[in-house]
């Protein structure tokens, strides 16, 4: 990528050698590049000129207080799943009326603390959740603004695992009960209806199950708005995937030129639509450094031994996902055929800590690897499982690497049981 190459032989972040940063901040350390993120949204912005959206990034993505920051500054609002994430976009600087609040399980807690913040909408869930809201907001003496998210049951084609627009998925309310619910919502006392919501999954790499969610989801509005309750907003959720390794998922500004055509051709081209991206804005804005401690020839396998594991880079280990691995110096993969075959693997005691298996490299102790795909869910996955401490964060631009989050310290990780 232009933010993320080799310049004589040595892997930079835009203008800034990444083995100089491992040298000064330690590894695994997580670079992100702020031109990335800036390119990430353009992509996004550029498909929406003369349209009425918004752009809610999905917290959970990658939650660093100062990437949520640069999305603030940037005209996005943001959608979260929990109290910790509404605190997260308000010290970011966040309007309280461009966050949405977005998951199966709110709590009452949770309830009350995003309406005495004056959030912009919350995304229902069940009808179950739609009575609590309700009441809380009675006790608040205010009107909760809501959207009912449905399931359109299309198949995203992605990993079973971030596949939720399906039946048999716990989220959203099934398209064949979402008319009664919505009439239901429009006649309670503290609900305000504002719009309709759906998300079909994540890491989506083809455009036909977007199309497909948007028609379900205008044949509801249009059904919803024929009895009489007016929607303010159409919230297609997020999902579009990125490449980790061969996949060509679509522009985002693509999809949404045939998104457009879609609502064009059915009279909802100029209604206002939200989107909840997460991944494809910060996914490949972000590596991550490692250091080989170890390489352990085998007879049947040769390991890669590194110092960052599935507590910083848990997506292999749950979903078998595939990150690109190179050498922070270039010739790590030159001439793959003669480089010895290795499983990268960290230092957890599990087998299923790996970080990528069957990798051509040439490398030596000592030697750093740079893991790519590293934006989204890596850090804001990351435990301390094995007692070990989440890594440092960098975020470059241009010539300019700074801190934005320090690496957990021992005292630190004990702190809450003393
Ligand atoms: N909106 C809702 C309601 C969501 O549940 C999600 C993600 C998003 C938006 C953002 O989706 P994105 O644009 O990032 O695909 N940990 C998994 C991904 C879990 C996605 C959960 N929901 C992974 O590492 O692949």
């Amino acid at each position: 990528s232009p933010f993320f190459h080799f310049k004589n032989g040595q892997l930079h972040a835009e203008h800034v050698s990444v083995d100089a940063l491992a040298k000064e901040h330690g590894t695994p350390l997580f670079v992100y590049s702020q031109a990335a993120l800036a390119a990430a949204l353009t992509a996004y912005q550029d498909g929406f000129k003369g349209r009425h959206v918004s752009i809610h990034y999905a917290v959970k993505a990658n939650s660093n207080l100062s990437i949520l920051r640069f999305f603030a500054q940037h005209g996005c609002g943001f959608d979260i799943v929990s109290a910790g994430e509404l605190e997260r976009a308000l010290v970011a600087g966040a309007a309280p009326e461009t966050i949405v609040f977005s998951g199966v399980g709110k709590t009452r807690q949770e309830m009350q603390l995003a309406l005495q913040k004056r959030i912009g909408c919350f995304n229902i869930e069940s009808e179950a959740e739609l009575e609590v809201l309700n009441s809380v907001a009675q006790g608040l003496n205010v009107r909760a603004p809501i959207s009912l998210r449905v399931n359109p049951d299309v198949d995203a084609q992605t990993h079973p695992y971030i596949s939720t627009g399906l039946k048999s998925n716990k989220f959203g309310i099934a398209h064949e009960r979402a008319l009664t619910v919505f009439k239901h919502a429009a006649a309670l006392p503290h609900i305000e209806v504002k719009g309709i919501d759906c998300h079909i999954g994540s890491q989506i790499t083809t455009e036909a199950p977007y199309l497909d969610a948007l028609d379900r989801l205008l044949d509801l509005v249009e059904a919803v708005e024929a009895c009489g309750i007016a929607l303010s907003h159409i919230d297609c959720g997020g999902g579009l995937g990125i490449q980790y390794q061969n996949e060509k998922p679509p522009v985002a500004s693509d999809l949404w030129a045939k998104m457009f055509a879609r609502a064009d051709a059915r009279g909802y081209g100029q209604r206002h639509f939200m989107i909840e991206p997460g991944r494809s804005l910060v996914g490949n804005a972000g590596i991550c450094l490692t250091e080989v401690l170890y390489l352990k020839p085998g007879e049947e396998k040769h390991f890669c031994i590194v110092d960052a594991a599935m507590n910083d880079l848990p997506r292999p280990a749950m979903y078998q996902a595939y990150h690109t691995i190179t050498g922070v110096q270039e010739t790590a993969t030159h001439n793959p055929d003669t480089a010895p075959l290795y499983d990268v693997v960290g230092p957890v005691c599990e087998s299923g800590d790996w970080l990528g298996r069957d990798r051509h490299l040439h490398v030596q102790q000592g030697d750093l690897l740079a893991v790519y795909s590293a934006g989204a869910y890596s850090m804001s996955m990351a435990s301390n499982y094995n007692t070990r401490p989440r890594a440092a964060e960098i975020l470059v631009d241009g010539t300019n690497a700074r801190v934005i989050r320090q690496r957990d310290s021992l005292q630190q990780m004990l702190q809450a049981e003393q």
